[in-house]
């Protein structure tokens, strides 16, 4: 009982937990969304900031390291500068807020501790900001359904401890900067690079042949050039996906990583027949070549480990003359 009280007694008072300039930057996040009042019913004296909703902290110094704001139509305006007060966030998390619009400040290129960054399915406009690259700590960057506007920075291949870079679904132009190709051998955690769904064009950068990811992802856009630079039969991807642009190159030229799950090239202009190595790739599961300028027998020595049953004429239809199981015999 004694232990309980002394217990009791010893424990600090809510303020004392919370870093206070941390706290101040929250109430002015808070104070520039004033309609918001239901996210932010525990932003109040009443409890320490550390256990305001949408808060994490770091257990032994009580900084703040996340701060999460999801799933509301009540942020309404810009992302405000003075998130960037918070001088410890690794986490920053702005997702399904449809009233959220402007740019992403500049101050946030001060934000270097930040190591995941998620402002996705907003309506946050303007560019990539260039600044991005300063946060040398980002792990994770995900853009993704946005109005975001402009081209690529070439600098975020400089950041030298992304995993993971999403920008698709947003309204971007021009091409995939020569430098991605830099991802691959300046750091080896890179995995993952989804940029489908805009407007981009161009070439496809020789460079990419350095790519060596598990998740490549550049549908629907409107490139061009050699789309066999993504493909080796040493490489690590699982997804491949390059539908719905305008990639013209002779397939019998490309080698399938073994990994390879999904595999979606339709809508562009492939031509040449399909690879026998293609079998190689025992664990596909999702398979779409239809809508290109393929000819030829199409290969049958499938031994799938993670597909009951071959592929059927949907993942070859529409291209120049395919035959074979599981279309018309070849004549
Ligand atoms: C952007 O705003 C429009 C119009 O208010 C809305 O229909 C749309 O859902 C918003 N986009 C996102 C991703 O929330
Ligand atoms: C796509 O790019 C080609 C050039 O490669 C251009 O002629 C065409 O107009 C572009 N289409 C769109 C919809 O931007
Ligand atoms: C891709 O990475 C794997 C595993 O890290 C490695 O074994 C392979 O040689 C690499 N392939 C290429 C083309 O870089
Ligand atoms: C695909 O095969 C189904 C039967 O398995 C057939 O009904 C259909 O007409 C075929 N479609 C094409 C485009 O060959
Ligand atoms: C391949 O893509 C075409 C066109 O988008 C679609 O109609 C077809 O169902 C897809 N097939 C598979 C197996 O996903």
């Amino acid at each position: 009982m004694l232990r309980l009280i002394l217990l009791l007694l010893l424990t600090p008072l809510p303020a004392e937990f919370c870093n206070p300039d941390d706290k101040s930057a929250l109430l002015a996040v808070k104070n520039s969304f004033p309609n918001a009042d239901n996210i932010f019913s525990s932003w109040t004296d009443d409890f320490h900031c550390c256990d305001w909703y949408g808060i994490e902290c770091d257990e032994t110094t009580n900084n703040v390291i996340s701060l999460a704001i999801l799933r509301t139509d009540k942020i309404i305006g810009t992302i405000p500068p003075a998130i960037s007060k918070l001088k410890h966030l690794q986490t920053l998390y702005l997702f399904k807020l449809p009233n959220l619009v402007g740019e992403i400040p500049q101050e946030m290129g001060e934000m270097v501790t930040l190591r995941s960054v998620d402002i996705s399915w907003t309506n946050v406009s303007g560019p990539v900001p260039r600044f991005l690259s300063k946060l040398t700590n980002l792990l994770d960057l995900d853009l993704s359904f946005n109005r975001l506007s402009g081209s690529i920075p070439p600098y975020l291949a400089t950041l030298p401890r992304l995993r993971i870079l999403d920008l698709s679904r947003n309204q971007l132009v021009g091409p995939i900067p020569d430098s991605f190709g830099q991802f691959a051998s300046k750091n080896q955690e890179f995995s993952a690079l989804h940029l489908s769904h805009n407007k981009l064009s161009g070439e496809l950068p020789p460079s990419l042949k350095n790519m060596n990811i598990t998740s490549v992802d550049l549908s629907r856009n409107n490139l061009s050039g050699d789309g066999s630079v993504l493909f080796g039969d040493t490489k690590v991807n699982y997804a491949l996906v390059i539908s719905r642009n305008m990639f013209e190159f002779d397939f019998p030229r490309v080698r399938f990583p073994k990994m390879l799950e999904t595999l979606d090239v339709s809508h562009n202009r492939i031509y040449g027949s399909i690879p026998a190595q293609i079998t190689a790739a025992e664990r596909l599961q999702r398979l779409n070549l239809t809508y290109n300028r393929l000819c030829g027998k199409i290969p049958t020595q499938w031994n799938l480990v993670l597909r009951v049953e071959n592929f059927d004429n949907t993942s070859y239809f529409h291209n120049r003359c395919l035959c074979g199981v599981p279309l018309d015999p070849c004549k």
